[in-house]
């Protein structure tokens, strides 16, 4: 039986967190062997911002390099920057005739933009869930791993696909979104202050490359309280947060400890902080030392992205040579 075809997408700017390992990258991980996977760098999404020419090329490097060191295997999956695939533009460009203004208008990441970047509400920025729309039908894709905020993009994706549909014949698969558990993992901000992520907050967010002082400094100074007054109290969501990276990177004797002083009411956070710290720090050193010596041997990334985008044109050409007939594009 063939697999099911699997897309999902990074954006290349700032730097790769605990957040993105934890609610994507793993889950990528964990998919490579049982699906036909696309993952790309979307580098075409990150120009909405217009990042400086230079860190968008460092920034894409990285990422790649930090995907790979967190166990993506090029050999399994198709790897590869969204730029070499023209057929993506080009499906973009089809669907932008079936995008409506109004519809785009209302996304609430596009009002949470234009909110803050006043100045630059660009065409890009209105149209970013077309071109994501294209990422995932240019393979016809069936499953898309990403957390809960992109839910109202995939949502768009399937209107585009079943306009496509209606318009001109029954061509692409309506694509869903894709957990693992029922849950998906939410990494929160260290200062309690709301999701991890890659422009705010930078002191309480863990990043993939940051050094084991650094690692232990952010979490030493991760919000805490006087602790609970009563046995089994309910859980601020900060301390929760500092129990759930505990979960997934100490042992779990260790997590067990500090869950019944909680519930006991004699728990100290320094201690607790100090020993995630270390587990963390210890979590995150192979995956940075890796990510280091990838970044080191440029031509072996390029190679990887090379090979990565020929896969994934052999899936995109096949899509955009049935759509421009489908269309009347036949001549
Ligand atoms: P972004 O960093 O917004 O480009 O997101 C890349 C992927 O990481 C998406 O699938 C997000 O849902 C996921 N992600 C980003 N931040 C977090 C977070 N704090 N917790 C869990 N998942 C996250
Ligand atoms: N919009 C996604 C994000 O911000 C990144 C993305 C772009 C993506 N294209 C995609 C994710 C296609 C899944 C499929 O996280």
């Amino acid at each position: 039986m063939s697999k099911e075809i699997v897309v999902s997408g990074i954006r290349s700017t700032g730097h790769l967190h605990l957040g993105n390992y934890f609610g994507a990258i793993q889950n990528y991980v964990k998919m490579q062997d049982g699906y036909n996977c696309y993952f790309f760098v979307a580098d075409y999404h990150s120009l909405t911002t217009h990042p400086d020419p230079k860190d968008l090329r460092e920034n894409v490097f990285r990422v790649l390099a930090e995907n790979i060191a967190s166990g993506l295997d090029p050999e399994k999956v198709a790897l590869y920057a969204q730029s070499d695939v023209p057929e993506i533009p080009e499906l973009y460009l089809m669907l932008n005739m079936l995008a409506y203004k109004g519809e785009l208008e209302k996304v609430p990441t596009f009002k949470d933009k234009v909110r803050q970047q006043p100045d630059n509400v660009n065409a890009g920025l209105l149209t970013y869930p077309v071109l994501m729309a294209s990422d995932i039908l240019i393979h016809k894709a069936v499953k898309v791993p990403v957390g809960k905020d992109q839910e109202q993009h995939l949502e768009m994706a399937r209107n585009f696909a079943q306009r496509f549909n209606m318009r001109y014949g029954d061509y692409f698969p309506e694509p869903q979104v894709f957990r693992f558990n029922h849950d998906a993992v939410k990494i929160m901000a260290l200062d309690g202050s709301g999701k991890m992520s890659k422009s705010e907050n930078v002191n309480a967010t863990i990043f993939l490359s940051d050094d084991d002082d650094t690692i232990k400094k952010k979490i030493m100074k991760a919000k805490t309280d006087a602790g609970p007054t009563e046995p089994n109290a309910a859980m601020p969501d900060y301390i929760q947060n500092l129990f759930l990276l505990m979960h997934l990177s100490s042992r779990p004797e260790v997590v067990d400890i500090y869950r019944s002083q909680y519930n006991n009411c004699n728990i100290r956070y320094g201690d607790m902080k100090k020993q995630l710290a270390e587990d963390m720090a210890a979590f995150v050193r192979p995956i940075r030392e890796r990510a280091v010596e990838l970044q080191k041997d440029e031509a072996a990334l390029r190679k990887i992205l090379k090979e990565g985008a020929e896969k994934a044109r052999a899936s995109a050409s096949q899509t955009i040579s049935g759509a421009r007939k489908l269309i009347g594009i036949n001549y």
